[in-house]
This record gives structure tokens, sequence and C-alpha cells, in this order.
């Protein structure tokens, strides 16, 4: 089966995502210069967005990864977030910068930064590649975002329906077809 064939239209292309990492690289390179931040990975959607926007980034900088899920098998959020994967550095008297594919109803960094806060991070930044605002219901804001996106369901570049489609290296719309 071809993915391409089960996405109505591509909302991002490859090259626009590219232009979107290197303005962040440089945003957050020149925000974090001396700081040697964590940057913590949410798996598994942020995977994509994490290799290319440290690559944008010619500063020291930590990565670890945290394997968070809310959605399961559904297009919508469960509103409950559960750890699958926890971190293996210590974020106390950390910078930590939580990298996201995408933020829609807010639920996962809003449970994260309490966790994160708890755990006596120094400062925490969010970067998301994309802003999905329509559903938010927390009051979380990314600090750094790439790109924003309409009320649809989509999929690619790292992000899933039914842990399929992260390979694809673009962001598309689903055929709603696919997931009625
Ligand atoms: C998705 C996405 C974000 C989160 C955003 O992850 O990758 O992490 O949901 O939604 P929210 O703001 O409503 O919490 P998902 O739970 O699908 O896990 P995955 O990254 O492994 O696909
Ligand atoms: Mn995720
Ligand atoms: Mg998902």
């Amino acid at each position: 089966m071809n993915l391409n064939e089960d996405i109505q239209e591509v909302l991002f292309t490859a090259e626009t995502i590219a232009a979107a990492n290197r303005r962040l690289g440089r945003q957050i390179a020149q925000d974090y210069a001396g700081k040697e931040p964590l940057f913590v990975c949410i798996l598994k959607g942020a995977i994509v967005f994490l290799t290319d926007l440290m690559r944008e980034i010619p500063e020291a900088i930590d990565i670890d990864f945290m394997d968070v899920s809310s959605y399961g098998g559904s297009t919508k959020s469960s509103g409950e977030v559960r750890i699958l994967k926890d971190l293996d550095l210590s974020v106390k008297d950390r910078d930590v910068l939580f990298v996201e594919d995408v933020v829609d109803t807010g639920n996962t960094l809003y449970e994260l930064m309490k966790l994160f806060a708890t755990r006596q991070a120094r400062s925490m930044k969010i970067v998301s590649l994309i802003d999905k605002p329509v559903h938010r219901h927390q009051a979380v804001k990314a600090d750094y975002i790439g790109l924003s996106c309409p009320d649809e369901f989509i999929v690619g570049y790292g992000m899933d329906y039914q842990d399929k489609y992260r390979n694809l290296p673009y962001i598309g719309i689903l055929k709603p077809e696919v997931y009625m």
C-alpha cells in the first residue's frame, strides 16, 4: 500500500518544513547560546522534527526522549496522558526545551510541565513545529512555532494515524474515508 494515496492534500511540503526548521534553529541557537539546554523530544511524533531541528543548531545541547501518549488509536485526544518511557537524564536545574510535532488540546505539555516543575527544571520552553490552536483547552502556548495548521487531521513528518504515515516526508491531510 502506498501511503501517498491516502492523502487528500499536501499542507506543508518538505521544503516548507525545512525552511521553518532553519528559522526555528537560528532563533533557538541565539536564545540559548552558552546555556547547553536539554531538548526533550516527545515520542513518537516529534522524532523527525527533533532530528532535523537539532542539526540547525551549532551550539552544545543535550537531547533526551520521553514517550507520552494520549491519542491511542483515535483521531481525538483521550485527555489522559500516559508516560510510556521516562527520561534518562535529570532535569533538575536544566533549561528544558520541549520538542513537539504539534500542540493541539495542550494536555500533553500541560501535564509534562507540571511534572517537570516538581522535578525542578530551571526553565521550560516549548518548540512545536505545528500549532493547532482550535481545540486548545489548557493554557499552553509554544514559545517557538514553526507553522500554523487549520482544524484538519494531519499526518506525516512524524505524525501518525494508528501509528502509520509517520515516514511521509511532508505533512498532509488524511482522507476522511481512511478513518471514518
Ligand atoms: C500527539 C502529538 C503530540 C500530542 C499533541 O501525540 O504528537 O505529542 O498528541 O496533542 P495534545 O496537545 O492534544 O496533547 P500522540 O499522543 O498521538 O502520541 P505519538 O506522538 O506517539 O503519536
Ligand atoms: Mn506525540
Ligand atoms: Mg499520535
